[in-house]
């Protein structure tokens, strides 16, 4: 049984902790897309060890699982030796159980400078990203010329000479567009290129040839989507978005193997919505609501530590994230955060311009002034995170899940009471 994991709203739906549970009855947990923009929390037992992953797939904190990076996904050297290195202090090794495809495209210190200086020019306009250097890393894959592969490690003298060309141009359009007075050295960047070849090169692996040869052998793959649906280049809130498909679209082209071989799209949504960033968020609460689900929630990104935007579940969005990438089931995370609200809202449905709208709007400027209709449903006051069986949730909590189940129209199988993985209660159908 292959499954994929994919975020159904503005990425930090919890997916990691997900995987993380998926991961005992997994052999490969593959990651297909995004870079270290995206910031996977992993806890394990209450309040014990916390793992955040930017790069390295959720399954390196389980023996016995091979962590595939597979070639639609930009990889950082700095912080994927960091992570490494930082995982090896806690007694992980990290060494043949990952594989990383030489398909995957480097992001390297030109593309988090020019993240920053289109950011900075950007001003009050900008989009918000986590400054990684993921949007130019892949512009350069798409333009062809100034890409830099995963492979390109394996040979560090044609790779120098691609470097001279390219860090050049680079400093030139630094300077031209952004006035910049300080260029790089193409020297320094292949320094650290060395160090990344040294550590990195001998898992440099064809993993679409991997991951078929384990699909033949019925291996059980897992593939982890970062960030969310809403957050998709071609599907997403676009331009408030990221660079890659990162809904469940993104997996054929990121893995390199058809959707097909995945037999459940495992979605999943928080018990209300977030944001980080810029961009349309009609259901936001820019006030005590949402400062009291962002201090419950300990809602601040995991990469940047920027405060999330908060906001109530919205149907319109997450049916909209269910039908794009045909998603067969959902994990309900952080219902426990909802605790101590009186009432609960569920956005049912977008007017614009008077009208109902009957699908989730392409236009940013439509997104940006639907009003929301809501329903309500009764708080709940309880603490459930010690709850250990769906049936022993207080009447509201529960009611809750079932009415979202309803509406979304596929069964939530897993509700989270808590970040650790021992604090998801199991539904099945
Ligand atoms: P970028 O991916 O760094 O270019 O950022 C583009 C947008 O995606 C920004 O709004 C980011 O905050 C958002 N984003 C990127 N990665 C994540 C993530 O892992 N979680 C939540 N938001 C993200």
């Amino acid at each position: 049984m292959n499954t994929c994991v994919v975020g159904l709203q503005w990425g930090d739906e919890g997916k990691g902790k997900v995987v993380d549970l998926l991961g005992e009855t997994a052999d490969l947990v593959v990651r297909y897309g995004g870079g270290a923009n995206a910031g996977h929390t992993v806890v394990r037992g209450r309040g014990e060890k916390s793992f955040a992953l930017h790069l390295l797939p959720s399954g390196i904190l389980r023996k016995n699982v091979l962590s595939v990076i597979a070639n639609g996904v930009v990889v950082d050297g700095e912080t994927l030796l960091e992570e490494i290195e930082g995982l090896s202090q806690r007694g992980i090794v990290v060494g043949k159980n990952l594989r990383i495809s030489g398909r995957a495209h480097l992001v390297m210190d030109y593309h988090k400078k020019q993240d920053r200086l289109s950011e900075e020019a950007l001003g009050a306009g900008k989009l918000g990203t986590t400054v990684r250097g993921i949007g130019p890393c892949y512009a350069d894959k798409v333009t062809r010329t100034t890409g830099l592969r995963v492979e390109d490690l394996l040979d560090l003298g044609g790779l120098y000479e691609r470097l001279k060309q390219i860090v050049d141009l680079k400093n030139r359009y630094f300077a031209a567009i952004y006035g910049d007075k300080e260029p790089l050295e193409a020297d320094e960047i292949f320094s650290k290129c060395r160090r990344w070849a040294e550590v990195l090169g001998p898992m440099i692996t064809d993993t679409t040839a991997l991951l078929h040869r384990c699909w033949q052998e019925g291996k059980r793959i897992l593939f982890e989507g970062a960030q969310g649906t809403l957050l998709d280049l071609d599907h997403g809130t676009f331009p408030y978005v990221t660079s890659s498909n990162s809904s469940g679209a993104g997996l054929s082209a990121g893995a390199g193997v058809p959707a097909k071989a995945v037999d459940c799209f495992l979605g999943v949504a928080k018990a209300y919505s977030t944001r980080v960033g810029s961009g349309p968020f009609p259901t936001e609460q820019d006030n005590e609501t949402g400062r009291y689900i962002r201090d419950k929630g300990h809602e601040y990104g995991t990469t940047t530590g920027r405060p999330r935007r908060c906001g109530w579940f919205d149907m319109v969005s997450v049916g909209y994230s269910i039908k794009i990438g045909g998603i067969d089931e959902l994990a309900l995370q952080h219902l426990d955060t909802l605790s101590g609200l009186k009432e609960l809202k569920v956005c049912r449905g977008y007017r614009y311009d008077g009208k109902k709208l009957d699908f989730f709007p392409a236009e940013r400027r439509i997104l940006e002034q639907v009003e929301c209709a809501y329903e309500t449903l009764e708080g709940f006051e309880e603490d459930i995170s010690r709850v250990k069986d769906f049936a022993a949730l207080p009447e509201a909590a529960r009611k809750y899940v079932l009415r979202l189940e309803e509406l979304l129209g596929i069964p939530i199988t897993m509700v989270g009471v808590g970040p650790s993985r021992e604090q998801m209660l199991l539904r099945r159908p």
